[in-house]
């Protein structure tokens, strides 16, 4: 079956409001396709004017994080429906960096993709391996069990509507990419993972998305790939560079 290509960025801890307006501006008539989904993942601050900035045009809104209450004594934190009634569409869970830098586990980042579905926010699970785990040749092992507790207690119609990211560490932020065929090896284990989990039908709709150091240059041999329905994209999604992305 054909999937729809999606395209997110993920502006990471950059643009302020007024910038992050601006760079919508910037990208406006550069990311039109109305063959691809496309979707800027952004800073919490900047959810509500980039909202207003994309209205009447194909950009989807997406979030960075969330916790998993819905209200209540969190200080600091944001929950789903909150993002729901901001405009949010799509959610990054399971980022590499939210899991090294911020300690979060595949228990929690479970309980935050069901509660996402909950709240009719469109999750885009993260998955990946560190340089260590890929040297030693035991990466397939790691995402296979990422994926395997990240989805526990997931309904396969929910997952014909997850998106799953394959962003192998040594790749994000580095300029080193993994090779199409690297890209494409794993995320057609992920999709056969679905199959054996679920089932084909559910497998044959999962969107999976390649991510790290995506770019312009790289971008239209790796979304050639059989397995990769689009892509996820730190740096280079803060440029004009995005929209040859979508398009490519
Ligand atoms: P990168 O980041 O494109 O800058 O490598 C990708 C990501 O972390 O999602």
């Amino acid at each position: 079956m054909a999937r729809r290509r999606i395209i997110a960025g993920n502006w990471k801890m950059n643009k302020t409001p007024s910038e992050a307006v601006a760079l919508c501006e910037e990208l406006k008539d550069l990311v039109k396709n109305d063959d691809v989904d496309v979707v800027y993942c952004v800073p919490a601050i900047d959810i509500v004017p980039v909202a207003e900035a994309v209205k009447g045009t194909n950009v989807h809104v997406g979030a960075e994080n969330f916790y998993i209450e819905d209200k209540g004594a969190f200080t600091g934190e944001i929950s789903a429906p909150m993002l729901k009634d901001a405009g949010v569409e799509y959610i990054i869970i399971g980022h590499s960096e939210r899991r090294d830098i911020f300690g979060e586990n595949d228990v929690l980042i479970n309980q935050k993709v069901k509660k996402a579905f909950a709240a009719g926010l469109n999750p885009i699970l993260c998955c990946g391996e560190s340089l260590a785990l890929r040297k030693a040749d035991t990466y397939k092992e790691w995402i296979r069990r990422q994926i395997t507790w990240d989805l526990d207690g997931v309904t396969a119609d929910q997952v014909k509507k997850l998106v799953i990211a394959y962003e192998p560490i040594w790749a994000i932020g580095t300029g080193e990419t993994a090779t199409a065929d690297q890209a494409e090896e794993v995320c057609g284990l992920i999709r056969s993972l679905i199959a054996e989990l679920y089932d084909q039908a559910t497998a044959d709709e999962v969107r999976i998305q390649y991510g790290g150091s995506m770019n312009a240059g790289n971008a239209a041999e790796l979304l050639s790939k059989p397995n990769i329905d689009g892509g996820l994209i730190g740096g280079a999604s803060l440029k004009p560079d995005f929209g040859k992305i979508v398009n490519a």
